[in-house]
């Protein structure tokens, strides 16, 4: 029978580094991931979510071909272009840090840089206690002073999106964005962040990995090795829905996302995953229902009830989902991928609050 993966998303190689950054995390901390993985696998519902990620912006300055985003765009069926206003912002925060919510991130469909108040909305869920503060980036507007600022607020981590190795297939793939000016940025992100000891701050170089085409995750391996923490990939989805088919239920899977997660969109509108980009299965509006509500609502109970019963097909939304596939297809792929790069994760706990016996995690994250 399958085992439900907690990090099916996202793959990632650890780099040495990363151990420093584990030292500093605290016993509560290794509580959140143990519930992380404990949670889905045992079916618990908690009180709120683990995890809120929040569309702080929808709006973007690249045009990368791959993303969900560009591909809404093109179709002219991308939502108005927003900023999410700080009071809105505050009132999901101080919801979930009244009930248990560990972490954010604080992106989907956009550019969270983008947004005037990024380092005030890292500031003030750190102030309000969240363990584990999170965002993706392309990295182009992460100016010294931004870099700065985001170490200052408490940023616990940080994922850069970088997609080869090579200049000139980067700028093909990250539509807009001057490879050399990003490398720039994310070096100089990591050397303030060593010079004033923000420990804390984990750094990532993410790309989006074709199938078939593995060693370019080893030349940015090669590239980034050294300087970031960890170096990860998440495999390609293909997001324009003209193109995207059902393909036949894997036996016996389950998602661990509902018993994780949800997403809020710019405008309040909350979906259970980051593939329901299309609003197809939205579980209620943040701006009018209280997220423990939503949480706890029946839109997410019957998602939830589907995967449990080990019929996720049986939801629309599920049925097209490139997670089944890809964890019965890439599961073994990416293990052998991981034994040929000169990257291990770590083999000893830290001498932080860190639970005998949980083992360092080789995969992702969020
Ligand atoms: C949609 S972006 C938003 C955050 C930010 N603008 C960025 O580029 O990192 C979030 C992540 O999704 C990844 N992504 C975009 N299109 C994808 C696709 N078709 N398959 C898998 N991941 C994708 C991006 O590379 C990025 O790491
Ligand atoms: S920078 Fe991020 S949100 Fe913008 S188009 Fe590229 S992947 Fe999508």
């Amino acid at each position: 029978m399958m085992l439900v993966n907690p990090n099916a998303t996202y793959q990632e190689i650890r780099t040495q580094k990363i151990a420093a950054w584990e030292l500093d995390k605290s016993p509560a901390y290794w509580d959140y991931r143990r519930r992380w993985t404990e949670y889905p696998q045992r079916q618990i519902v908690g009180e709120f979510p683990i995890h809120l990620d929040i569309e702080t912006t929808n709006a973007c300055n690249l045009k990368c071909p791959m993303c969900p985003r560009t591909v809404l765009v093109q179709k002219n069926r991308f939502h108005k272009i927003q900023f999410m206003d700080f009071r809105f912002y505050q009132s999901l925060i101080d919801q979930g840090a009244e009930s248990g919510l560990c972490s954010v991130k604080l992106n989907y469909l956009g550019e969270p840089l983008l947004h005037p108040d990024v380092v005030q909305q890292v500031k003030y869920a750190k102030d309000k206690g969240l363990l584990d503060v999170m965002l993706n980036t392309n990295g182009t507007l992460l100016t010294e002073e931004i870099s700065r600022q985001l170490l200052d607020a408490g940023l616990d981590k940080i994922f850069f999106s970088f997609d080869s190795h090579r200049p000139e297939e980067y700028e093909a793939i990250r539509l807009g964005a001057d490879f050399n000016q990003v490398v720039e940025n994310i070096k100089t992100f990591v050397r303030i962040k060593n010079s004033n000891g923000h420990r804390h701050t984990e750094t990532r170089i993410s790309m989006v990995l074709h199938r078939q085409e593995e060693e370019k995750f080893r030349a940015l391996i090669a590239m980034w090795e050294g300087i970031v923490d960890t170096i990860g990939f998440g495999y390609y989805v293909e997001r324009d829905p003209a193109k995207i088919k059902a393909e036949d239920p894997v036996e016996g899977f389950i998602c661990a996302q509902p018993w994780q997660r949800m997403f809020v969109m710019v405008d309040g509108a909350v979906i259970p995953c980051c593939v329901d980009e299309q609003r197809e299965y939205i579980l209620g509006n943040a701006r009018k229902d209280f997220l423990v509500d939503i949480w706890k609502g029946e839109r997410l109970a019957a998602l939830r009830e589907a995967h449990a019963r080990r019929h996720y097909e049986r939801i629309p939304l599920c049925r097209k989902c490139y997670v089944p596939i890809a964890e019965q297809q890439e599961g073994k792929r990416f293990i052998s991928l991981q034994g040929q790069t000169s990257s291990r994760p770590r083999s000893k706990p830290p001498r932080s609050g860190r639970p005998k016996g949980d083992p360092p995690q080789a995969k992702g994250k969020h």
